[in-house]
């Protein structure tokens, strides 16, 4: 692994599928708006039938550089059991963000302390590179605990974490609790999409504060 020289935004969340993907392509596109360039980086795909999410990206953010992933690995499973299957050893000296004009937004996988060999969690990859990172996170029953535990772990590996994304339906008082427990700013809400597309992925996006973010 090499030293960083990237501005740019690392996206996790407390859960898989709790919606990085979408809130990183609505990142990315406002970023691209903002800065006149903007780069999406998911480091391992781990599961390849249908849509990846820099597949997804690309077309939920036309206007943003998508980044080849540095593994693509066959079973959505964690980076670490999806590599063993493979006969993949992940070396994480190839992890490395790539430079480019523009901030850059890096996906991880599943949750913070996902693993992505039997000695390297996300979570220590991110303090590796040192970007601040944003943390997704439902708006339902359990979030406060999920949140909090997600922001402590990050916090504890030294990172910055920048903000708080919630998806999911309006919960005023969980928008409002975690964001107090932790001191870490809400940058917005984004509801169920139907249809979820570019357009609609924009339109929710303006209701975020992102200032000063990157
Ligand atoms: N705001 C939203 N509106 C509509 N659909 C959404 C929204 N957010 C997420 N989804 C859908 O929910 C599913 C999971 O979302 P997403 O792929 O963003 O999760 P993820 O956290 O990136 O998952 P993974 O851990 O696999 O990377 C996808 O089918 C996505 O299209
Ligand atoms: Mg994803």
């Amino acid at each position: 692994m090499s030293g960083l020289i990237v501005k740019g935004l690392i996206v996790t969340g407390t859960d898989t599928g709790i919606g990085k993907t979408v809130f990183a392509a609505g990142l990315v596109g406002a970023l691209a708006q903002a800065h006149g360039a903007a780069r999406y980086w998911k480091p391992v795909q781990a599961g390849l039938e249908g849509e990846s999410d820099s597949e997804a990206v690309a077309r939920l953010a036309p206007a943003a550089r998508v980044y080849p992933e540095a593994y693509r690995l066959t079973t959505p499973a964690s980076p670490h059991l999806a590599a063993r299957i493979d006969g993949v050893v992940i070396a994480p000296e190839r992890l490395v963000p790539p430079t480019g004009d523009g901030p850059l937004v890096i996906e991880g996988a599943g949750g913070a302390l996902v693993p992505l060999t039997e000695t390297l969690l996300y979570a220590d990859l991110f303090a590796h590179w040192g970007l601040p990172v944003v943390v997704v996170t439902h708006t339902s029953l359990g979030t406060i605990n999920h949140s909090l535990l997600t922001i402590e772990a990050l916090r504890a590996r030294g990172l910055a974490v920048a903000g708080i994304a919630f998806v999911g339906e309006e919960h005023a008082e969980n928008e409002r609790i975690i964001p107090l427990l932790s001191g870490v700013r809400r940058l917005g809400r984004l509801p169920h999409l139907a249809p979820l597309n570019a357009a609609s992925l924009a339109a929710a996006m303006a209701d975020f504060d992102l200032a000063g973010l990157v």
